[in-house]
């Protein structure tokens, strides 16, 4: 393994990355949890893990599996077990750990399976990652971004990347215009403030266990809308704060992002922790 397996942070809050890689990743089409698909001759999981142990932050990895899964199970259990012996052949120069492999059942939501892994951590952890394995190749220099706004005092700290695209909002055409086509514009969102959100996303542990108790309460509308973390911490009125992503962190989620994720594996970028 060519990275860096323990905590190279101990002066920063003691952290856990909850990684979720329940999903069922049926828009990848490939028929199989979209963790198991391959990568780079890896799967994806694998290169996701990989990612979150180089960046050195974490005293415990949770990751969020599909219940009953026993080939995710035993990917994870084999990463945990390279961790300890990378760590036996080349111990951290300050005596630092490797992180804690936990495996958990995911949920049949991304949020449940977030509050899953919450209930999964370790006592003394002060700050929690969470981090989606779709986003495979997020290097490690945007995991330090998230880590360090988070020991300078954030609550809450997402990466983002500005939007390239013209966003408009729309709704179903009605009347004449049916005829015409599906949808009508109804409003342009000013680009300059909008930023497309990536994951890991940082939190202090009890403000996201807050965000989340709040969340368990929702009927099954709002929590069809809840769609990263962040916004269940703005929904208790905590300022969330935003540092830069990086496009590699880009959520692999139809073949063109598989066919984009390969490329950045083989193409001239080569090293799979380039920062962009
Ligand atoms: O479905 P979506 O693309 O939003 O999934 C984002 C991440 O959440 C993926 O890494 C996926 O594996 C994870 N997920 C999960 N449990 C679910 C649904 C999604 O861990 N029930």
């Amino acid at each position: 393994m060519d990275t860096a397996p323990t905590n190279t942070s101990p002066a920063g809050p003691v952290t856990a990355v909850i990684v979720v890689a329940a999903g069922s990743g049926q828009r990848l089409g490939y028929g199989m949890p979209k963790a198991k698909v391959p990568l780079g001759g890896d799967t994806i999981l694998t290169h996701a893990l990989r990612g979150v142990a180089a960046a050195g932050i974490a005293q415990q990895i949770c990751v969020a599996i599909p219940p009953g899964d026993t080939e995710l199970h035993a990917l994870c259990d084999a990463f945990a077990r390279d961790l300890k012996a990378e760590h036996l052949r080349a111990p951290a120069p300050g005596g630092g750990q490797p992180p804690v492999v936990t495996i958990i059942d995911g949920g049949s939501s991304r949020a449940e399976s977030v509050r899953a892994a919450l209930a999964a951590l370790l006592p003394a952890t002060e700050a929690v990652l969470v981090h989606d394995a779709a986003r495979a190749l997020a290097p490690e220099a945007v995991f330090h971004r998230v880590a360090h706004a988070l020991a300078a005092g954030a609550q809450a700290v997402i990466p983002v990347i500005p939007v390239v695209d013209t966003v408009k909002t729309v709704e179903p055409s009605t009347g004449d215009g049916a005829a015409i086509a599906p949808e009508i514009v109804t409003g342009t969102a000013a680009r300059e403030t909008l930023r497309a959100v990536q994951t890991p996303q940082g939190f202090d542990l009890a403000t996201l266990r807050r965000a989340h108790e709040a969340a368990a309460a929702f009927d099954a509308g709002q929590a069809a809308a809840v769609t990263d973390d962040a916004m269940l911490v703005e929904l208790l009125g905590v300022p969330v704060h935003a540092v830069r992503g990086a496009s590699q962190s880009l959520k692999i989620t139809t073949p063109l992002d598989l066919i984009i994720a390969e490329g950045l594996l083989e193409g001239p970028l080569g090293a799979r922790w380039v920062e962009g």
